[in-house]
């Protein structure tokens, strides 16, 4: 079945700043790599092989010079949408519908950098009838991300960066969603920070009772503080990725 991938990597990097003033906050280097160029190749290593960028602000046209077709990475396809203004994540991804065009995809927040693969949750997402998967991960600073909340093993929860967090169980930038997501995105009303969360997302299938979980292998990290992105940048290092792609 085809399978398709959205790089969310649109925001204005706003805690960032000087370093995104004249730049986009994922073409930031992380060791020996462009920061996007991680997120492309996570989806690459689980499959799939057409891929929708969405960007948005000052430096969109980067992504094409510095990405061209795709060919560098062996994609089929490499597609690019706009996103006007901070609308947040969930809006961010409505854009894909059309790319979608009822297939189910794999979402990955641009600045997502993840130690090993997701080949396994992907396929268990394959064999999944409907709904959606997320991927959580057990971290020492719960309060930043999505957070779950269990009863026994299933999900009861999901907070957007509570004060006093269910569990030490983060939601990873990583999602999967059957074509119906963007007709839930389409219901979500704006939080108080003014954006679409995708937490809203998660819960709407939550609520639903469609929505799974896998747990992510190995260290992963986000890269939109100055320390987040000095520990992606060790992380990789540490972790001596292949530099000649
Ligand atoms: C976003 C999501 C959050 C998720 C995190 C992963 O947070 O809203 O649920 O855990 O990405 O990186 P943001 O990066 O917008 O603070």
């Amino acid at each position: 079945m085809a399978m398709k991938g959205v790089i969310l990597a649109g925001g204005l990097g706003t805690r960032l700043s000087p370093l995104t003033k004249i730049t986009n906050k994922h073409l930031l280097p992380i060791y020996c790599k462009p920061m996007i160029y991680y997120p492309i190749q996570t989806l690459v290593d689980a499959g799939i092989r057409d891929i929708l960028i969405v960007t948005g602000g000052s430096h969109a046209g980067e992504f094409l010079r510095l990405l061209g077709d795709g060919a560098e990475f062996g994609l089929k396809h490499i597609n690019y949408t706009y996103q006007e203004g901070e609308g947040g994540i969930a809006q961010a991804l409505g854009l894909a519908r059309h790319f979608a065009d009822n297939d189910k995809i794999v979402v990955v927040l641009g600045d997502n950098i993840i130690e090993k693969g997701i080949s396994g949750q992907v396929r268990e997402f394959e064999r999944q009838p409907r709904g959606a998967r997320i991927l959580l991960k057990k971290v020492d600073d719960p309060h930043r991300f999505g957070v779950v909340g269990f009863r026994g093993k299933k999900i009861a929860s999901i907070e957007e960066k509570p004060k006093k967090p269910k569990s030490d169980y983060a939601v990873v930038g990583i999602y999967m969603y059957d074509s119906r997501v963007f007709d839930i995105i389409k219901t979500l009303k704006p939080s108080h920070r003014g954006e679409l969360e995708i937490t809203d997302v998660n819960n709407a299938y939550l609520k639903r009772g469609e929505l799974e979980y896998s747990y992510l292998d190995g260290w992963w990290t986000d890269a939109g503080t100055f320390d987040s992105l000095l520990r992606a940048n060790n992380l990789v290092a540490k972790k001596k990725a292949n530099c000649r792609i």
